[in-house]
């Protein structure tokens, strides 16, 4: 299966994905964690794009969309992908048509995560993320992990990231609405969305997903 996760920033996209590629059987790609590996290994990828990143706003379309196309390339010998994060604008929306096109592929669904502002705000503030791999991801009220600090998947030291603070937490919610909403009605137009609502416990959320899913088959 080919599927596009959007929501805003703190919807539960990163922690739902993990699950979900489990059950489907295919990789998870985020562009956000491919971001934040090459900024761990202080590429020059990295640097460029934590610029961006650190104020909230998007990353050039250009490099995103190749690190993008790059990465599914690899995926795609596994006969499908989750992406988590990409496409987050029309322009982007449009290069990947044009990529799967050119391999004769479609995309199957767009599963659109709703949660309320107050609660993306308190998801986000708790949010904490493993240093050594950043698709490892807790929160210190409702998904803590079992020893402070420390990853439970890889023992890693876990920190809160440097975009999550409440200036750029606003501006990355205003570029969502701005920029990647839109997005949203340039799939509808397809008949390719499913809207679920994300709140409730991580597994009552991933059981849904996975009902909508299957009844749009
Ligand atoms: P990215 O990493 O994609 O960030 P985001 O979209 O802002 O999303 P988040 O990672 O903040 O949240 P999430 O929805 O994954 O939530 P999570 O599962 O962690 O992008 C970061 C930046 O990279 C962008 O601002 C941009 O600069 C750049 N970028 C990335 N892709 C790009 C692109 N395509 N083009 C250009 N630039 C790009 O959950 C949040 C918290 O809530 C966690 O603590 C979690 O434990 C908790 N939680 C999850 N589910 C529940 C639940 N059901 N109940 C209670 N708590 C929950
Ligand atoms: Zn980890």
């Amino acid at each position: 299966m080919r599927i596009v996760l959007v929501g805003p920033p703190g919807a539960g996209k990163g922690t739902q994905a993990a699950f979900l590629a489990e059950n489907l059987s295919i990789p998870h790609i985020s562009t956000g964690d491919l971001f934040r590996a090459n900024i761990g290994q202080q590429t020059e990828l990295g640097k460029l794009a934590k610029s961006y990143m650190d104020k909230g706003e998007l990353v050039p379309d250009e490099v995103t969309i190749a690190m993008a196309k790059d990465r599914m390339e690899q995926a795609d010998a596994v006969g499908g992908f989750l992406l988590d994060g990409f496409p987050r604008n029309v322009s982007q929306a449009q290069a990947l048509d044009g990529m799967l096109a050119e391999g004769g592929m479609k995309l199957d669904a767009v599963l659109d995560l709703e949660v309320p502002e107050d609660e993306i705000v308190k998801r986000i503030a708790g949010r904490r993320v493993c240093r050594k791999d950043s698709a490892h991801v807790f929160h210190v009220t409702y998904n803590p992990p079992k020893a402070e600090g420390v990853c439970d998947a890889c023992g890693g030291e876990l920190y809160q990231r440097d975009d999550d603070t409440e200036d750029t937490v606003r501006k990355r919610l205003e570029v969502y609405h701005t920029q990647t909403e839109p997005i949203i009605d340039y799939y509808r137009a397809q008949d390719l969305v499913v809207t679920i609502e994300a709140l409730g416990k991580v597994d009552e959320v991933t059981a849904r997903a996975m009902s909508a899913l299957k009844a749009g088959e």
